[in-house]
């Protein structure tokens, strides 16, 4: 039983036929085919017609992602018996060939969970620098930064994680992880219709594509794409068949290790075999903190994104968000306030704590948290300090993932290759693009990166360190149940999307459509700008310039991914209606 609330379906329909006479071909144990009554329809997951469902609610399980198909192999894991983390490795291995931008093999990550015996799961998946990195590797010799190499070409990749993190997930899995990625595999094999927004992508990016390329691949034709084209990934088929054979070591040894190195050669980048072999995913703590009745999980660094959320929730708990309405001025000046405080800790103090102390408990402690807003003052802006300013762009293409699972399992992933399409280098043969993540580095003191995020010595370039991210996995319990699964990409936005998604729901009672619906805000301390969506309140703009702070609209902020729990159990689950995300469940 669900509620629509919007569809868009994306088809083509001579393939259809040539799909299910494929399937009658292949006969039931077609990957795919297999994978049929995934919503309770009795629909079959069709690759080149889908629906785009942007919410609905789901009585036993449901998963919420940047692609329908995705989704919907999430949730056919999930019929099949599997629990919340098959689904979520199958969602990442799907999305890693129906939503290239960011969905990967090629970058990395961060998961929190929560399982039904009440244990908490913090995973880090983030990239690594090469063993070849050093601290001035982006400086010319007189010291200025060359932006350009950390974000585009093969100088611009962290030794990729996420195939680390998906069999470091398998362990609480219960299907076979052979059947997990089939659906990748036969996606990436016979292709799926693309969707209009990837169709666009792809053309805008098409120059890069051949700049940063010198073997062929699948993603620059001769024609522009559109709507309803056929995306085949031979290249990326094989890779997987390999990963599906020989596990992590299909990745990060062999014939797909070889084929990084060779493309590394290719173009002067510096991840080696070595660094390949030694790469492994690590278990962290995840943090944890009550809000009322709440607990709030999530991710501890190298990401700063769980320690900003709980300054940020932390900062605002004592106040009277509900008296003072929603998106009003009042509300707004508050939460900015809070977030330039948290920003500029982050810029200061948070860094990869294998390699820096992060002092995360003073961070987050009572004391300091009231000291940290001490000088606030409810009738003006507090001025960030001057430095020079970043500007934020928008391509911000980095993917959230939220799965409950009909125990009661919860899986909340963020995955990215950085930008979109990561460095917009595929690997030659490999059919898969790498991350741009060196750029999340501090490549030099003050200066912005992608983001306009700052940094300095804990964020500094080291060989084997972690660069500092922002993602924010999150999920909420109430009373110590599973109450919400949350998250969204957008660099630096991250933490504050959440911030905004938690004090909705949590304080505003809002439900999970209308917590993605509210126009979102945005500020980082550098630069002293509050960043709002088209949609923001003007009467809320004017107020806040009346105050003194500036304000600068910008394109959509984050795509938000939720499910959370209705009084009678059901899961209400709620895709971004910024992208072609979806949801798929039963
Ligand atoms: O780890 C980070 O904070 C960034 N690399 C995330 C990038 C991102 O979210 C891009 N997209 N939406």
């Amino acid at each position: 039983m669900y509620l629509p609330s919007c569809l868009t379906t994306i088809s083509k329909n001579r393939f259809s036929i040539f799909y299910i006479l494929l399937i009658v071909l292949l006969g039931l144990s077609h990957p795919l085919s297999a994978q049929n009554d995934w919503s309770g329809s009795g629909k079959s997951i069709d690759p080149f017609h889908y629906t785009i469902l942007k919410s609905a609610t789901f009585q036993h399980a449901s998963v919420a992602s940047a692609h329908p198909l995705a989704s919907m192999i999430g949730a056919a894991m999930m019929q099949k018996g599997g629990n919340a983390f098959d689904a979520a490795i199958a969602t990442q291995l799907a999305l890693a060939v129906v939503f290239p931008e960011a969905g990967n093999i090629g970058g990395g990550g961060f998961m929190v969970a929560r399982k039904t015996n009440g244990e908490n799961i913090a995973l880090d998946f983030r990239e690594t620098a090469s063993s070849k990195a050093s601290r001035d590797m982006y400086l010319d010799k007189n010291g200025n930064p060359d932006m350009h190499l950390s974000q585009d070409g093969h100088l611009a990749s962290g030794i990729p994680g996420s195939i680390a993190g998906i069999f470091a997930m398998y362990k609480y899995a219960k299907l076979p992880f052979q059947q997990l990625i089939a659906p990748a595999i036969a996606l990436a094999e016979h292709g799926f219709v693309i969707t209009a927004k990837e169709a666009h992508l792809l053309n805008a990016t098409k120059a890069e594509f051949i700049r940063y390329n010198t073997k062929p691949n699948a993603f620059v034709k001769a024609i522009p794409w559109k709507e309803g084209d056929t995306l085949i990934q031979k290249d990326l088929a094989k890779t997987l068949m390999r990963i599906s054979k020989n596990g992590a070591k299909g990745f990060y040894e062999g014939k797909t290790a070889q084929l990084i190195a060779a493309e590394m050669q290719r173009g002067k980048g510096i991840i080696t075999l070595d660094d390949l072999k030694k790469y492994k995913a690590d278990k962290r703590t995840a943090l944890t903190f009550n809000f009322n009745d709440f607990t709030i999980l999530g991710m501890p660094p190298p990401s700063s994104g769980g320690i900003i959320v709980e300054q940020l929730m932390k900062m605002i708990a004592h106040k009277p968000l509900l008296a003072y309405g929603f998106e009003s001025v009042k509300m707004v000046q508050l939460m900015v306030e809070a977030e330039r405080r948290a920003f500029a800790d982050r810029a200061a103090y948070m860094g990869d704590p294998d390699f820096w102390k992060v002092p995360l408990k003073t961070l987050t402690s009572v004391a300091y948290i009231a000291q940290r807003m001490a000088n606030y003052d409810s009738t003006k802006p507090t001025p960030s300090q001057q430095i020079k300013e970043g500007q934020i762009p928008e391509h911000e293409e980095t993917t959230h993932i939220s799965i409950m699972d009909a125990e009661g399992n919860m899986v909340s992933i963020t995955t990215t290759l950085n930008g979109w399409y990561g460095s917009r280098t595929v690997v030659g043969g490999a059919g898969f693009f790498l991350n741009n993540e060196m750029d999340d580095f501090s490549v030099k003191p003050g200066v912005p990166n992608m983001f306009g995020a700052v940094g300095g010595e804990a964020n500094a370039i080291q060989p084997g360190k972690r660069m500092l991210s922002s993602m924010a996995p999150t999920i909420v319990l109430k009373n110590n149940a599973p109450f919400m699964v949350c998250g969204t990409p957008g660099g630096t936005t991250i933490p504050t999307s959440v911030f905004q998604t938690l004090a909705d729901v949590l304080i505003f009672n809002m439900s999970a459509e209308q917590a993605i619906a509210a126009p979102k805000f945005h500020h980082q301390w550098l630069p002293d700008v509050i960043f709002v969506e088209p949609n923001f309140p003007k009467n809320t703009i004017a107020g806040l310039e009346a105050m003194g702070y500036a304000i600068q609209q910008r394109g959509p902020i984050g795509r938000t991914e939720i499910i959370k729990i209705l009084r009678n159990g059901a899961r209400e689950t709620a895709a971004d209606t910024r992208g072609d995300d979806a949801v798929a469940g039963f």
